[in-house]
């Protein structure tokens, strides 16, 4: 089954660096049959246009403002991300709900935002360890998914990629402790967000709607958990900066 496979290179990476990784991943993911999408900061959005042009691999920016244009200094617009090579935008990851206190309500305008200008959303959610301690965590990701969705309509979800990112997993230092996640945790995830989307939308949609995991994914358990037929993708951070390590897990065939 072909996978939907994102590599997150978060604050890493210099052009020169990046230019090298761009052209290495477009020659050793020539003949994959994954959705391949990477997505570097945004100053390299064009280098990754340049170098990744005819190659299977899509271009994604890790974040965008909701507004179009103005006095937002320091801010990125969708048309803007757009206009640089990106088809994909990652709304909502965790780093920047907790680091910058980003709230639903501006989740939401921003997938409106990336909606409007044409782009692939990847929302990610997912709850921290306390929240799963309490037992809360179902009742938490139904609810993120709830509020950053609101009124976007049916036919815009077609656009839209879940990406479940349970907080504690981001990160193999934190994965420590023992809290590496299971298939079973994973796949019951998977199961309260399409429900969540056939409640509020529709079965058909529930059945269409892509989710990913994200959170630790490497080259020790990418294939464990990308052979499950329940996860339609991945979106991977640390394991990423390596173009090796992530082209493997790229072009695999699951
Ligand atoms: P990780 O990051 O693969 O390093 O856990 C995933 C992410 O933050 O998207």
């Amino acid at each position: 089954m072909n996978k939907i496979i994102i590599g997150n290179l978060k604050m890493n990476t210099i052009a020169s660096e990046f230019k090298v990784y761009a052209m290495s991943l477009a020659t050793k993911t020539k003949n994959s049959k994954n959705e391949i999408v990477i997505c570097p900061p945004f100053t390299h959005l064009t280098t990754a246009k340049e170098f990744l042009s005819g190659s299977k691999v899509k271009i994604g920016a890790q974040n965008i403002f909701d507004e179009e244009k103005g006095a937002y200094t320091g801010e990125i617009s969708a048309n803007m991300i757009k206009d640089a090579g990106a088809t994909y935008v990652i709304i909502g990851h965790s780093d920047r709900r907790n680091k910058f206190k980003e709230t639903d309500k501006f989740i939401n305008r921003k997938i409106k935002s990336a909606l409007a200008n044409g782009l692939k959303v990847v929302l990610c959610v997912g709850e921290n360890w306390q929240t799963r301690q309490n037992k809360q965590e179902y009742d938490f990701v139904r609810k993120q998914i709830d509020d950053d969705l609101k009124g976007i309509y049916e036919n815009e979800l077609e656009s839209v990629l879940i990406a479940y990112e349970p907080i504690w997993a981001i990160s193999t230092n934190k994965t420590a402790e023992n809290r590496n996640i299971s298939k079973k945790d994973i796949n019951k995830m998977v199961d309260v967000i399409r429900k969540e989307i056939e409640t509020q939308y529709s079965t058909k949609a529930s059945e269409q709607i892509k989710v990913l995991y994200g959170g630790s994914v490497d080259l020790n358990n990418y294939k464990k958990i990308l052979s499950n037929e329940f996860v339609d993708g991945a979106i991977i951070g640390g394991a990423s900066l390596n173009v090796d390590n992530f082209s493997v897990i790229a072009r695999e065939t699951y």
